[in-house]
């Protein structure tokens, strides 16, 4: 494995498979009632966030906590950032405290990239602008790994706000590497200019892609990110787009839905569709613990957990 974790394009089969197994192992820690391992016990992990945050971010902290980690939570609202500090200054703070790892999400593209030539611990990208967000997507195959088995060969299509969604990219990358299918479904005003070179399919007809798919995985319509109007209205997108009762009759028995959160109920899924038993979505946070775990377990080279988890 690679000393960072930035983009999904980082891992080779093996890594991402060994991250998934590794992630097997640690969530049957999570199903005790005492969670705790001593794995990374004297080690400092900083969450960085400069970008709003609800599960990626407590999902972290608890992974790290769960390890026996120190966790240092930094938020750019009331730091030196609203002073105008840079990220370079704010890294190197952090490199004098002895970060192991630095977790960081970002509104700029790059910026964990940047991050990784001035510290000297691993960094892990939480989320960079419309880039990428690797751990979302080892969280998602590692979800559906658990619901359909190996992932050779399964249909995922992937619905939406692709020109925004750093989820998309890092899913696609991953999702190939693992020897998926992964076709993207979206209007041709959410596809990004490069989606061409990227290894996946497109489709603009969801209710013809739907019979074949094994997962299907809503993206938010990230409005905070439009700064032009990508859709004639919000009834039109969820017409042509959204996930409704009728549309998931398409799909097979076994087929799973997904979405990374938060969602926009009513939108592009309905809320009967979120909470059916088909949904995985609740199940995907709970993973996106074990993932992490595994992540910073590997990056910061643990001890063999064969001897821990016993
Ligand atoms: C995603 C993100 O922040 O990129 N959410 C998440 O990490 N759970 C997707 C989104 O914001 O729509």
């Amino acid at each position: 494995m690679k000393r960072h974790l930035i983009s999904a394009a980082d891992l080779s089969r093996d890594d991402a498979l060994l991250i998934l197994d590794t992630a097997d192992e640690l969530a049957k820690i999570s199903e005790r009632s005492i969670k705790k391992l001593p794995t990374l016990r004297g080690r400092t992990v900083v969450n960085l966030f400069f970008e709003d945050s609800t599960r990626t971010r407590i999902s972290f902290e608890a992974a790290a906590k769960r390890l026996s980690a120190d966790v240092i939570n930094f938020s750019a609202k009331g730091s030196s950032v609203s002073k105008g500090e840079s990220l370079k200054d704010t890294a190197l703070t952090l490199e004098a405290m002895g970060a192991d790892a630095v977790v960081i999400r970002h509104g700029a593209s790059g910026a964990p990239h940047r991050l990784a030539n001035w510290v000297r611990g691993s960094v892990v990208n939480a989320g960079d602008g419309t880039h990428e967000h690797p751990t979302q997507a080892l969280l998602d195959a590692f979800t559906m790994r658990r619901r359909l088995g190996p992932l050779d060969g399964r249909k995922i299509t992937i619905v939406g706000d692709v020109l925004h969604s750093r989820v998309a990219r890092s899913n696609v990358l991953l999702l190939s590497t693992l020897g998926a299918e992964v076709t993207l479904v979206a209007p041709p005003t959410l596809l990004p200019v490069s989606v061409g070179s990227w290894p996946c399919e497109v489709s603009y007809d969801l209710d013809a892609v739907l019979p074949k798919s094994d997962v299907v995985m809503m993206l938010r319509v990230q409005r905070e990110r439009m700064n032009a109007a990508f859709f004639p209205t919000e009834r039109e997108y969820s017409r042509r787009y959204g996930l409704d009762r009728e549309r998931v009759a398409r799909l097979h028995d076994e087929a799973i839905v997904m979405h990374p959160g938060p969602m926009n109920r009513g939108m592009e899924i309905a809320a009967e569709v979120a909470d059916s038993p088909r949904s995985t979505i609740v199940e995907q946070v709970a993973n996106g613990v074990t993932t992490r775990m595994a992540v910073l377990y590997l990056l910061l080279g643990g001890a063999d957990l064969g001897g821990e988890i016993q």
